[in-house]
């Protein structure tokens, strides 16, 4: 049983991201950047302890990950990688196994790729390893020397390399393991002797080697898992990777996908096997779709569950709901937050729902807004329908029982019910309640006038003959 502890790095600030929001919280598919790691660390590596060094942000950084398996330290002065590990020594005394690094800018590292580095390191006798990779275009990155027989000698930083090491491609992806022993006693000899005045973590390479104590240096067969997220151009790369990997994913386990290169789905997106997304979707945060759906073109579907047969046709919204099986929605629907929509019930074009529960087999087809209402089972709700739910003060709510038909261009002035197996003519605007099995009504009484066109047309002659 190998004793790990896993510190990760995540005070600076991501000065390259020119953003008011500091880097490790940047989402990537839907998850801030630093889930990435803190999951594997808790979840995959299952270390002893999980250490997060903040400092920009700490605030919002700690309030946004409330587990309480993380241990948070500050880090109140950026001043370098070795610095902020340096922050973690007080809560590692007494530890004796090994010391993972992590960097909260490189999150799409696997864990079977972690779980192998640090296997190989625990059977090998090095003092420290660090987890390397051949790149195209080593820029901005600290560069592997290595000795004659292969084993680390020093990282040199992109700004403190000579012309000839700027050439080597293997480059430091910022992952260490140190045995815990050295690390405490190893930090505290680096010195800001360089280019960038900072402690860098990359010179503890330097001190075990002054104690002859043996460095390794362990390649990783994909470059893009250890990638750094330093600008939003390596932010969109990375969400690319992690979105094709999700896309596949969801392929092989039996989803329908006619257009990857154009549907974005979340991380934590769940979809059931048989079901189809058309191009350009979009599916976000906790939504579940069951099995058998259709998503249609241009939808945006977020924090929604989805039951098994729904069909969600082109173009439509939504947000915080919940579709039981079998529904229709859209196209050009748009489910706001807090909206229920039972099985077999439809939610037709230009229909706009919010905090509402749509009974059984209930329908509204066509241009309809129904804000705060219960409306039973088997419900028609007529073109045109709109519950007034505000009275520019406050809220209110309308009740609609089972089996009510609603004719079209109603207005249903909440507060107000409507009796089960009532109906309500077309056109009424219904202020009271009205009982079950009723007819409301407000029309105004149609009145037909005889013969208007030929006393328009008198009329108009009249007028022209006056002004000559
Ligand atoms: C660092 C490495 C470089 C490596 C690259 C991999 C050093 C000196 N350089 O460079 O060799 O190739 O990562 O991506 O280690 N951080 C702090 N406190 C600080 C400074 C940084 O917590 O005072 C954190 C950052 O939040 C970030 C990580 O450490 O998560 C790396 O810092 P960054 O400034 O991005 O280092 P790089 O220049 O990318
Ligand atoms: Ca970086």
């Amino acid at each position: 049983m190998n004793y790990i502890v896993t510190v990760i790095l995540a005070a600076g600030k991501g000065t390259r991201m020119k953003s008011d929001l500091a880097k490790v919280l940047h989402p990537i598919l839907g998850l801030p950047m630093l889930h990435y790691t803190v999951d594997l660390s808790l979840n995959h590596i299952k270390a002893e302890k999980t250490i997060v060094v903040v400092g920009h942000q700490a605030d919002q950084i700690e309030e946004r990950f409330g587990d309480s398996r993380i241990e948070f330290v500050h880090q109140d002065e950026q001043l370098g990688t070795g610095h902020a590990v340096l922050q973690a020594l007080p809560l590692l005394h007494g530890f004796t196994g090994t010391v993972l690094i992590l960097c909260g800018d490189v999150p799409l590292v696997k864990a079977e790729t972690l779980r192998s580095f640090i296997d190989t390191f625990s059977r090998n006798d090095s003092t420290l390893a660090v987890l390397t990779a051949v790149v195209k275009d080593p820029y901005g990155y600290g560069r592997i020397i290595r000795g004659e027989e292969g084993w680390l000698e020093r990282i040199v930083e992109e700004k403190d390399a000579s012309d000839e090491e700027s050439l080597i491609r293997e480059i430091n992806t910022g992952i260490f393991c140190v045995r815990s022993a050295f690390l405490m006693e190893g930090l505290k000899e680096i010195g800001k002797e360089n280019v960038q005045g900072e402690y860098y973590l990359t010179d503890l390479v330097e001190v075990a080697r002054k104690r002859d104590l043996r460095c390794s240096a362990h390649m990783v067969a994909d470059p893009v898992e250890v990638m750094g997220i330093n600008t939003r151009m390596d932010l969109a790369t990375a969400t690319e990777a992690l979105r094709q990997e999700k896309i596949k994913e969801l392929m092989l386990a039996g989803v329908t996908i006619i257009d990857p290169r154009t549907t974005y789905l979340d991380r934590t997106v769940e979809i059931g096997k048989d079901t189809t997304l058309y191009p350009n979707c979009t599916l976000q945060g906790k939504t579940r779709v069951g099995e058998r759906c259709v998503i249609e073109p241009n939808s945006k579907i977020s924090d929604t569950e989805i039951g098994d047969g729904v069909t969600i046709r082109s173009h439509s919204v939504i947000t915080e709901s919940r579709i039981e099986d079998e529904v229709t929605i859209g196209p050009f629907a748009h489910l706001r937050p807090l909206s229920e929509v039972k099985t077999r019930a439809k939610i037709g074009n230009f229909v706009e729902v919010k905090k509402s529960i749509i009974g059984k087999g209930s329908k509204a087809n066509h241009m309809a807004y129904i804000g705060d209402s219960l409306v039973g089972e088997e419900v028609n709700i007529g073109a045109g329908t709109i519950t007034c739910n505000y009275d520019g003060f406050e809220k209110h709510q309308t009740i609609i029982g089972d089996r009510v038909f609603v004719g079209s261009n109603v207005e249903l002035v909440a507060p107000v019910k409507v009796g089960s197996r009532s109906s309500i003519g077309a056109g009424t605007t219904v202020t009271k309640d009205v009982p079950e099995g009723a007819l409301a009504i407000s029309r105004v009484k149609q009145k037909n006038i005889r013969g208007w066109s030929k006393k328009m047309e008198l009329h108009h002659k009249k007028n022209r003959k006056k002004k000559g």
